[in-house]
């Protein structure tokens, strides 16, 4: 299916947030959000060159040798900053009987690749934290220092910064939008995420060794934290299920864009009225192409084929208690909430108000959430 994801424009709503075209993409933004789980952000403050720089850096990380990228690893830690090597990680759907049934609810043609499980992913990771460490908090193992490669060390950190700063602030823009076009105050989830665990995650697949039509690099998932950003890939892969559809949708970003996901933190703190978007991540004929181009290409036929994505996972603070209730009795004036729930009802669907736990603390859903992804170590 081609991209039908709605483009949102976040330079109308720094321009002025009280405007009549502001308060329009706001509510494209929530509307975005519920119908697709997805959306492509525009955001003129976020360089597609600083996206370009941090791409080459992390493909010269990841072609170094397994030994020098061994020294970034911290199991102790449950891979939660430094590196995560190539099948460590595990799609949750292989533990997921909610996650199964999504699938057999899909038509045939329209399903992920990884339908077997028990694989991990052959990706590897960056985890490079982002957040501020909270005053006080239940969740003490987030006091961890970031991991700086031995190789990159005169330039790692600003590196990282550099593009993770852009795209924290573009995403805290999107959860801005996103409570306007909910109806609540501007300000709902960005104060709610002030000590998030925010991590700037970058994803490797080395094409050079997985690069086959049919691959899976990560298999059919939602993420576990609030919102998703990603800049531009070099190869395409990305596909995206919409809640209603039941269609596949393959992601093409237009330049400068970026794309946004919902994860399940957001799941759980609307009441499943915004749901996680499922995704994977595949080799396909695109990516084989992509791959050709720049094998082929002079300016880019020495570079490592490794596929980057560039991405970043914005938190809620750990300690924020996650209450359905709450969210359902602060949206009942909101058209567009009251709009989606009469739309889900006449699908002969029901919004249910009790399928999530109402005083679930972030932390603690995260931490449920890593044990099925084989990243939890229990001590
Ligand atoms: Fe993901």
């Amino acid at each position: 299916m081609a991209c039908p994801l709605p483009i949102v424009d976040l330079d109308v709503l720094r321009a002025s947030v009280d405007s009549p075209e502001a308060r329009a993409e706001a509510v494209k933004t929530a509307e975005a959000l519920i119908e697709y789980g997805a959306l492509i952000l525009r955001d003129s403050t976020v360089s597609e060159d600083a996206n370009e720089r941090f791409l080459d850096l992390l493909e010269d990380y990841f072609a170094q040798d397994e030994a020098r990228l061994r020294e970034d690893l911290r199991p102790e830690v449950h891979y939660q900053i430094g590196v995560t090597l190539e099948n460590t990680e595990k799609p949750k759907c292989h533990s997921d009987d909610a996650c199964k049934a999504v699938i057999a609810a899909l038509d045939p043609a329209e399903r992920p690749l990884d339908l077997e499980g028990g694989h991990a992913d052959p990706k590897c990771r960056f985890f490079h934290r982002m957040g501020k460490t909270p005053p006080t908090t239940d969740f003490p193992s987030l006091r961890m220092e970031n991991v700086t490669p031995r190789a990159f060390a005169a330039t790692w950190r600003q590196s990282m910064d550099e593009w993770g700063s852009q795209i924290k602030q573009a995403v805290e823009g999107v959860s801005e939008m996103l409570a306007i076009g909910l109806g609540l105050e501007r300000g709902t989830f960005s104060t709610a995420g002030e000590y998030g665990s925010h991590l700037l995650a970058p994803t490797a697949t080395d094409l050079a060794k997985y690069g086959k039509e049919g691959e899976i690099f990560a298999g059919f998932h939602t993420d576990l934290n609030f919102l998703t950003i990603h800049g531009r890939s070099r190869f395409p892969g990305l596909h995206i299920w919409a809640r209603n559809t039941g269609k596949r949708i393959t992601v093409k970003l237009p330049p400068g864009c970026l794309l946004v996901q919902a994860g399940k933190q957001l799941e759980h703190y609307t009441g499943g009225l915004i749901q996680a978007g499922y995704h994977e991540v595949v080799c396909t004929r695109a990516t084989l192409d992509a791959l050709e181009r720049r094998r082929t290409d002079p300016a880019t036929a020495h570079r490592p084929q490794i596929r980057i994505s560039s991405t970043f996972f914005w938190h809620l603070s750990s300690d924020e208690t996650l209450s359905p209730r709450r969210f359902r009795d602060e949206t009942r004036v909101s058209e567009v909430v009251q709009r989606e729930r009469a739309k889900i009802e006449v699908a002969g669907g029901e919004w249910p108000d009790d399928r999530y736990a109402e005083g679930m603390k972030v932390g603690t859903l995260v931490q449920e959430e890593l044990k099925h992804i084989a990243l939890f170590a229990e001590s």
